[in-house]
């Protein structure tokens, strides 16, 4: 993908222009960039990296990366001193914004109790809390949740329930989903680029069907999607491996923001449950109040056997987990001293008590029906200044999750690797924002539910100007 970098005009905020900042807590500012962004420490920086890293891990191009030092609210800060607005919230982590203060004294106070326990040993009490707040979280009246250091290990652990409770190991998969990187978890995420390096390793019971959508003529339909998944449940996987489990994110997140039709979800639901296939809702981006519920499959109407949540759970801190009623999760046997599935930082107890602290802050400060509401205006927003542009095919979004989608001359061909573009030189004008889509071409924008309305409004127009650039 080309990273091209491209500065735009009038954003580099000088002393005349600047925002009332020193009087604006830093979490709350406007962009205020003291040098180019990337600055010369930030490259310094990258030199040292490129030594020191894989080639394949960090991004390094003309004007990529920015080293981070501080972030708090919506706000970053580079090593440079610039300030940026974050509309990312860092892979849609910090929902709540950066070091939420209370989560960092709750990590504070736990780190000078208990650093380290023996999750599945002798567990440390902040596990016992998180599980008790995530059973009440789930939709169902007696939930239990299996706890995971990251998302890929969640999909992970609800791939392996859904086999033990099926005993039927193929999974069906859409088009444009992402579940993870590991073995396991890359074995169900569509992108080529991923799986192929991997093929001779990734599982192969997994078939692929077409993600509905509904902007663009010859999109595939819901019922094309529906009568793809329903011969796949029937004949099995490509492997020939009878499929248990449906995996589907409610909105599709690193895919570009994509939602299917109305409807889509219940039906495939149905399906699912007819051909005894459990459904696996990955609400690793979209839930806990990200897309305007604390579980995005009701608002889409996916009915979930197991649901798997990561990301905002932590804020910041790195904690999932697989949830999923007793009944099923009962499907894994007793342990008699060895757990089948574990690992050395299972209940880690500072991720725990930030869990436990952002849930609560969650349900408190009502963040989805912030995001909601936020998301909604935003969208408007988009629409007004976007629509009608060349280079926009479609503007869409769930709460606090929305992409721009970036297309040729033509008005329906994907721009390839165009929201790169947009998001280097969106950096140079202070705001931060990512690329998705299967091939780059969609702007993603997942703001912490702290963003202020002229950081809105300020990201906007920053927007606007390099999308018009495009056209
Ligand atoms: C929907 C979804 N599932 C799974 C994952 C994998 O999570 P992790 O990167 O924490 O392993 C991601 C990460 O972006 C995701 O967006």
């Amino acid at each position: 993908m080309l990273w091209g970098c491209r500065r735009i005009r009038s954003y580099r905020r000088n002393e005349a222009d600047a925002p009332v900042s020193a009087t604006t807590a830093f979490g709350s500012r406007l962009p205020e960039l003291v040098t180019s962004a990337p600055g010369p420490a930030s490259r310094a920086f990258t030199d040292r990296l490129r030594g020191v890293e894989s080639r394949n891990v960090t991004f390094v191009g003309d004007g990529w990366p920015l080293f981070w030092e501080e972030a708090s609210g919506s706000n970053v800060r580079d090593a440079d001193n610039n300030t940026y607005v974050d509309m990312t919230s860092a892979f849609g982590v910090a929902l709540l914004g950066h070091s939420h203060p209370a989560v960092t004294a709750a990590i504070t106070k736990q780190a000078n109790l208990l650093i380290h326990g023996m999750g599945d040993v002798h567990p440390p009490t902040a596990k016992l809390e998180l599980l008790e707040r995530l059973a009440r979280l789930a939709p169902w009246d007696s939930a239990q949740a299996v706890l995971a250091t990251t998302g890929s290990e969640a999909v992970e652990i609800a791939l392996k329930t859904a086999q033990l409770a099926t005993g039927k190991p193929g999974v069906l998969a859409f088009e444009g989903g992402y579940h993870g990187l590991t073995l396991g978890s890359l074995a169900v995420t569509s992108r080529a680029d991923f799986r192929e390096p991997f093929a001779d390793r990734t599982y192969g019971g997994v078939s692929f069907a077409p993600f509905p959508e509904h902007w663009r003529e010859g999109d595939r339909s819901a019922e094309e999607s529906l009568a793809s998944v329903r011969d796949s449940l029937r004949l099995g996987a490509p492997n020939g491996d009878p499929i248990g489990a449906v995996i589907v994110e409610p909105v599709q997140g690193r895919g570009g923001a994509r939602l299917a039709p109305d409807g889509f979800m219940a039906e495939l639901s149905v399906a699912a449950a007819d051909a005894g296939a459990l459904v696996i809702a990955d609400e690793i981006m979209t839930g806990l109040g990200r897309c305007g519920a604390m579980l995005a499959a009701e608002t889409v109407g996916l009915v979930p056997d197991l649901i798997c949540i990561g990301k905002a759970l932590g804020a910041g801190m790195p904690v999932a987990a697989c949830l999923g009623p007793k009944s099923l999760i009962d499907s894994w046997p007793l342990s008699e001293g060895e757990a089948l599935h574990t690992s050395t930082f299972l209940g880690h107890p500072l991720s725990c008590v930030a869990a436990s602290t952002a849930l609560d802050l969650t349900m408190d400060e009502g963040v989805p029906k912030r995001a909601t509401e936020m998301g909604h205006d935003l969208l408007v927003s988009l629409s007004q200044r976007l629509s009608g542009l060349p280079s926009v095919g479609n503007i869409r979004g769930l709460g606090l999750l929305l992409g721009i989608e970036l297309v040729g001359p033509d008005g329906i061909t994907p721009l390839l690797g165009g929201a790169a573009r947009v998001a280097s030189s969106a950096m140079k004008a202070g705001v931060l924002v990512l690329p998705a889509g299967d091939l780059g071409q969609v702007v993603e924008l997942a703001p912490p539910v702290v963003l202020k309305a002229d950081q809105e409004m300020y990201a906007l127009e920053v927007l606007e100007n390099v999308i018009r650039s495009f056209s």
